[in-house]
């Protein structure tokens, strides 16, 4: 017996993201089921005796897959506004790292902060993403750093999670910095990650992936390799920041664990593209970083494109190199810094990032079976989300069937 349908969304123009094109259909109806999709086709095939729940009609609106953002940082305290400051004076991100600023500035903060007060600041950041559309969202920890501060932030992650309409991945970035107290023992930090860290969070069901910050003011291929040997046994995919500031073979690392991606990639060669081909590891472009950190090296998107890896976008959310909640944005910084067309751009936040967080069977397009994530804008093509300098023409948005306030 087929269910009583929830949601009938009649009369819009869907781009389901199921094509490379992004095509945009004739006028259509979403049928939803108990939070699924039931059916989709053009007017004219829908039966006149439909009934549903809540029935809407879209006025002829560009219907998308809600929109995913496969690479946050958004459990954090603080901001680094004063940093933003020193790097407009002509310090560099590494030069301010190397003298215990950067990633470890925020760290301070984020140990100080208690559950509540870190769960109130991320939950601020996490409403402005749904705002601009995003229905499934990844969080890394990473700035606490230490087993007692890396569960709180995942914890956080998990809380946000449940108590908002949006799907959340983790991912346990303890791999993200050296924690002061590890001064000149990276590789002793490196065991506490597989020893104690890892295997606590995994026992608590804390982490849904492992990534690792693999550069010069990072952490090396080996020690990577080492966590993700770690990750592997436990039975967590991974993913890596590769790349980022300078080549150190972290993509070709990552593609070997079959890492779902590899992210950032302004330094990556054609060896390691080619690897995360044959893995099938998702290339995950982060627009804002490159802005905000006045980038000059371009992600190679021609070869990734050539070697046919699947791009994603996303918005690096993080209070040092990308503080932004604005994924729509990235979209459009995605096409004129990146040179991503605005298909590829959408395919970026809904089809590959689902894929690069495993989600692509329950998330990502609009088909029947999937989640009924939907996103309906004030638009007519995939351009116009696009191409307005940080414009949200977001109208309504759907979780699991489910209107959510905008
Ligand atoms: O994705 N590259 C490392 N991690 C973050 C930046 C973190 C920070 O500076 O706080 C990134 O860019
Ligand atoms: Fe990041």
């Amino acid at each position: 017996m087929t269910p009583p349908l929830d949601l009938l969304l009649r009369n819009v123009r869907i781009v389901t993201g199921a094509d490379d094109a992004c095509a945009v259909s004739p006028p259509s109806f979403v049928a939803v089921a108990r939070g699924r999709i039931a059916r989709v086709g053009t007017m004219q095939t829908l039966d006149a005796g439909v009934a549903a729940h809540d029935e809407i009609d879209g006025g002829g609106a560009l219907l998308t897959p809600g929109l995913i953002d496969c690479h946050t940082h958004l459990v954090y305290a603080g901001d680094r506004a004063r940093e933003f400051e020193q790097r407009l004076q002509g310090a560099s991100y590494e030069d301010i790292a190397r003298a215990g600023g950067g990633i470890r500035s925020t760290l301070r903060l984020t140990r100080e902060a208690d559950e509540a007060e870190l769960l109130r600041q991320s939950a601020q950041r996490l409403q402005e993403l749904m705002r601009h559309g995003v229905t499934t969202v990844e969080i890394k920890s990473g700035y606490g750093l230490s087993l007692e501060h890396e569960l709180k932030c995942l914890r956080v992650a998990r809380a946000l999670g449940e108590q908002a309409a949006v799907d959340v991945r983790t991912t346990l970035l303890a791999a993200h910095a050296l924690p002061p107290e590890f001064e000149g023992r990276a590789n002793d930090y490196i065991d506490e990650i597989v020893d104690r860290i890892l295997p606590e969070a995994v026992r608590l069901g804390l982490a849904d992936a492992v990534d690792g910050f693999c550069d010069t003011i990072g952490f090396t291929l080996a020690q990577t390799r080492r966590v993700f040997e770690a990750a592997r046994a436990l039975g967590l995919p991974v993913k890596l920041h590769a790349e980022q500031l300078s080549n150190q073979h972290g993509a070709a690392l990552a593609a070997q664990f079959r890492a779902l991606s590899a992210d950032h990639l302004e330094h990556v060669d054609e060896p390691g593209v080619q690897a995360m081909a044959r893995a099938g590891t998702v290339a995950v472009l982060l627009p804002g970083a490159y802005y905000f950190l006045r980038d000059t090296t371009l992600p190679p998107v021609d070869l990734l494109r050539r070697h046919g890896v699947p791009m994603a976008v996303a918005t690096d959310c993080n209070p040092g190199t990308s503080p932004t909640t604005h994924l729509p944005l990235m979209l459009n910084m995605a096409c004129t810094l990146f040179r991503l067309t605005p298909a590829e751009a959408l395919l970026g936040v809904t089809r590959h990032a689902a894929r690069a967080l495993s989600l692509h069977a329950t998330h990502g397009t609009i088909e029947p079976g999937k989640w009924a994530d939907l996103c309906l804008w004030d638009a007519e093509a995939p351009a116009q989300l696009v191409y307005a300098i940080g414009a949200s023409p977001l109208r309504r948005r759907f979780h699991h069937g489910l209107e959510q306030p905008g």
